[in-house]
């Protein structure tokens, strides 16, 4: 089948998440002026650059507030800072509860039962129960060109200005422990895919070095 989006698909549920899949899950802690804390995840989220490393995601209309803005958004304008946190197998339940539907002064993180713990570099606090945070600080938005209101889409770009391993995840010979890891990723619909020690597999790239 061939079709153009803006003529509709024709299938039973819209595909467009089937077909990039997988995708890595930001895991964006932010605050607010105030100190709000807030999390949510974001499947529109990638690295974007290794040197300075760079991430983006991608936030759609907020539901909730007057502004038309997710909270993660509007503390990110407001604060120019955020936190990814990685989400993996053990923190898959978390994870998902953190994507509901809140007013901007739920402490997402609270609500959910995972623990804040510091960053070094910027305010919103880290997600203790997962092994991986970056901290970001904000280099611009971009609002994607929508001919419906609420089909608004912002993406923001953040520097990853520090980067927390734990170190039970690296292994001897310096290199991060994948299967231990056990990274979790989106699917289309309500799919999700996981990264064990099974599914990972090896390829030389031609003429490449690290
Ligand atoms: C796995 C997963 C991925 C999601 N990805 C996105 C996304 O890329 N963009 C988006 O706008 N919402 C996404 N959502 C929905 C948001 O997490 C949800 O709207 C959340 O309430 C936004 O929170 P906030 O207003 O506190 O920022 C996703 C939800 C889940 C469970």
């Amino acid at each position: 089948m061939f079709y153009e989006p803006k003529d509709g698909h024709g299938l039973s549920k819209n595909p467009f998440n089937s077909l990039v899949v997988p995708r890595p899950i930001g895991w964006i802690s932010s605050t607010d002026k105030n100190g709000v804390v807030n999390l949510a995840p974001y499947s529109f989220f990638n690295a974007t650059s290794y040197n300075p490393p760079t991430v983006m995601f991608s936030a759609g209309k907020g539901q909730v507030e007057d502004d038309g803005r997710k909270d993660s958004l509007r503390n990110i304008l407001e604060t120019g800072e955020f936190v990814h946190n990685f989400t993996n197998w053990d923190t898959r339940e978390a994870m998902n509860q953190s994507s509901a539907t809140t007013s901007m002064d739920v402490d997402e993180m609270a609500m959910v039962g995972l623990t804040p713990i510091p960053s070094k570099l910027v305010k919103a606090p880290r997600v203790k129960e997962t092994p991986i945070h970056f901290e970001c600080k904000l280099i611009q938005t971009v609002d994607l060109p929508n001919e419906n209101p609420n089909n608004k889409y912002t993406v923001v770009f953040g520097e990853v200005i520090g980067i927390h391993i734990d170190d039970d995840f690296i292994l001897p010979n310096g290199e991060i422990d994948i299967a231990k890891l056990h990274p979790i990723s989106r699917m289309g619909y309500q799919d999700y895919s996981e990264v064990t020690s099974e599914t990972v597999f090896t390829m030389e790239r031609p003429g490449f070095r690290e």
